[in-house]
C-alpha cells in the first residue's frame, strides 16, 4: 500500500531518535486522511506503537461562529478555521513536556462539528501525522505551518477523480446528490484551486490513483 520510496523516507525521518512531525496535505477529497492511517497502519505493523493522527479538520470553526461571522457557506475555505490554534498546537507538540499530555480536537463528520479533548498525545510519542488542506500555504497564520514539520507531503490525484470521491463522501454522510455536487462545485474547489497553487512547496509528492 505505501511505495517502498514513501516508508523509506519514513524510516529515515524516524532512524533520527527525535519526535518526527510529517505533514500530509493536498485538496479535498485527494485521500490525505486515507493515506494518513495508511502510514499509521503500516509503522504500527513495524512495530512502532508511538504514533498518532493529528487532523487539521479539528480546528474547523464551531457552525454557530462560522454563522455569526457570516461564513457558514464557506465552511472549509482558509479563513474558516482556527489556524493560529492550529500552530500553538504544532509548536507545543515541539517543545512538549516529559510528564505533559497534550491534546487535540476532532473533526466528526457525523455532526460537522470538532470535539475538544479528543486526540491525546503523550510526551513519548514518536511519530504525529498531522494531514490537512492548508498545511503548505504561505499566508497568515498558515504560513507558520511548515517551519513546525520536518517534511510535508502533497497528494496529487486525478482531479475527475477526487470530485468524484469528494461528492460520495458528501453523499454518505448526508447531503443528496444534488447538494453534494452544488457543495463541491462552490465551496471544496474554490479551496482546491487555492490548495494546488501550494504543491511546490510539497518535500514529496504522493501520487494517488
Ligand atoms: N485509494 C482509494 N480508493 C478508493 N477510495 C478512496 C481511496 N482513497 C480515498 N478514498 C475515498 O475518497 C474519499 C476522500 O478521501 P479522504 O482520505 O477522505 O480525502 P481527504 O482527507 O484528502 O479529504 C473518501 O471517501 C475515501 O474513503
Ligand atoms: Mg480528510
Amino acid at each position: 500500500m505505501i511505495p517502498a520510496v514513501f516508508s523509506d523516507r519514513l524510516a529515515a525521518l524516524l532512524a533520527r531518535g527525535q519526535r518526527t512531525l510529517l505533514g500530509i496535505a493536498g485538496p479535498p477529497g485527494s485521500g490525505k486522511s486515507t493515506l494518513a492511517q495508511a502510514l499509521l497502519a503500516h509503522v504500527h505493523n513495524q512495530g512502532l506503537r508511538q504514533a498518532v493522527i493529528l487532523p487539521m479538520d479539528g480546528y474547523h470553526l464551531a457552525n454557530a461562529e462560522l454563522a455569526r461571522l457570516g461564513h457558514a457557506s464557506r465552511k472549509g475555505a482558509e479563513d474558516t478555521f482556527d489556524s493560529a490554534g492550529y500552530v500553538r498546537l504544532l509548536s507545543r507538540l515541539r517543545q512538549q513536556g516529559a510528564d505533559e499530555v497534550i491534546y487535540a480536537p476532532q473533526f466528526l463528520r457525523e455532526i460537522e462539528e470538532a470535539i475538544a479533548g479528543s486526540i491525546a498525545i503523550a510526551p513519548e510519542t514518536r511519530l504525529i501525522i498531522t494531514e490537512g488542506n492548508y498545511l503548505l500555504l504561505d499566508r497568515g497564520h498558515w504560513a507558520h505551518v511548515r517551519p513546525l514539520l520536518d517534511e510535508v507531503w502533497y497528494v496529487d490525484i486525478d482531479p475527475a477523480l477526487r470530485r468524484q470521491r469528494l461528492i460520495a463522501r458528501h453523499v454518505q454522510f448526508g447531503r443528496t446528490a444534488e447538494q453534494a455536487a452544488a457543495w463541491v462545485m462552490n465551496s471544496d474547489e474554490v479551496n482546491a484551486a487555492l490548495i494546488e497553487t501550494t504543491r511546490t512547496r510539497a518535500d514529496q509528492i504522493f501520487r494517488r490513483d
